[in-house]
């Protein structure tokens, strides 16, 4: 092993109080945690609890009010657009509603980070996209348009898109919604062999609770702006918590 590689950070993700209000809304009221590298970790939380914005945050792409985001040994707060660029290039990101571009094909939206990120060659380029379109199974529908999928084909493209430049970490953010339970399960499945197989640092937001032992070393419940919660799915499980418990079994409260 290299001194760099003996020295690598075994932490890929580690934020420290970070801050993050809109407006007069606090969002985030300081929110650590420490995601190890090549790690599966879920992210669960209440609507509108800031999971979302958490994802951006970590992505780059909205800026921090306090607090501290080191990936991959880079502190990310305050880097400018410029120098942002190669730390967005680490990662991929699956957005809430999949977000392909609806009068692209599948092949050039799978495509377009690789395009973007400059490669010029063709040749290259359609190889990558025939390499990843197989990796989530959709070999043979590259030349459809988003409206001509099913929802689970959507969410596999957008995978696809999200993991074509071989990011060293990946946030999903809700990969299922909207899906059957079986897709839903065989798209935690492919989360979990892209994690395992490229050893890529997984990030999921999720409301399933059948996802967490399938894509998730780690669980962070967030709740109010803060980690109320972090653990093994085994550890949430088992929590005596009320507030964990009441979360974990789905209950608001209310009576009817
Ligand atoms: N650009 C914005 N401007 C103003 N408020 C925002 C903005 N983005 C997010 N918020 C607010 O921040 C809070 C957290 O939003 P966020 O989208 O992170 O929730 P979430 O945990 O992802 O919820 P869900 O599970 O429903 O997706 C919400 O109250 C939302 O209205
Ligand atoms: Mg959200």
């Amino acid at each position: 092993m290299g001194a760099a590689a003996a020295t690598r950070d075994p932490v890929f993700i580690r934020v420290r109080d970070l801050r993050k209000q809109i407006g007069e809304q606090r969002i985030l009221r300081g929110v650590t945690m420490e995601i190890a590298r090549g790690s599966g970790v879920a992210i669960i939380g209440g609507s509108g609890a800031g999971k979302s914005v958490f994802l951006k945050l970590v992505m780059g792409l909205i800026p921090a009010t306090s607090g501290s985001i080191v990936v991959d040994g880079t502190e990310i707060t305050g880097l400018s657009e410029r120098q942002m660029g190669p730390h967005r290039r680490k990662m991929g990101l699956l957005f809430q509603d999949g977000a392909l571009f609806d009068s692209l094909t599948v092949e050039e939206n799978v495509g377009f980070p690789l395009v973007e990120a400059g490669w010029k060659d063709r040749e290259k380029v359609r190889a990558k996209v025939d390499e990843t379109l197989a990796a989530v199974e959709l070999s043979g529908h590259k030349h459809k348009l988003p409206s001509d999928l099913s929802g689970g084909m959507r969410k596999r493209a957008a995978l696809a898109r999200a993991i074509i430049t071989d990011p060293q970490g990946v946030l999903y953010d809700e990969p299922t919604s909207g899906l059957d339970p079986v897709v839903a399960d065989s798209i935690y499945h492919l989360i979990r062999r892209t994690q395992r197989m490229r050893g890529i640092t997984s990030v999921v937001v999720t409301h399933d609770m059948k996802s967490l032992p399938v894509v998730a070393d780690q669980v962070v419940y967030m709740r109010e702006g803060v980690v109320y919660f972090a653990g093994s799915p085994a550890d949430l499980l088992a929590s005596r918590d009320p507030v964990v418990r009441q979360f974990v079994e789905g209950r608001s409260g209310e009576t009817s």
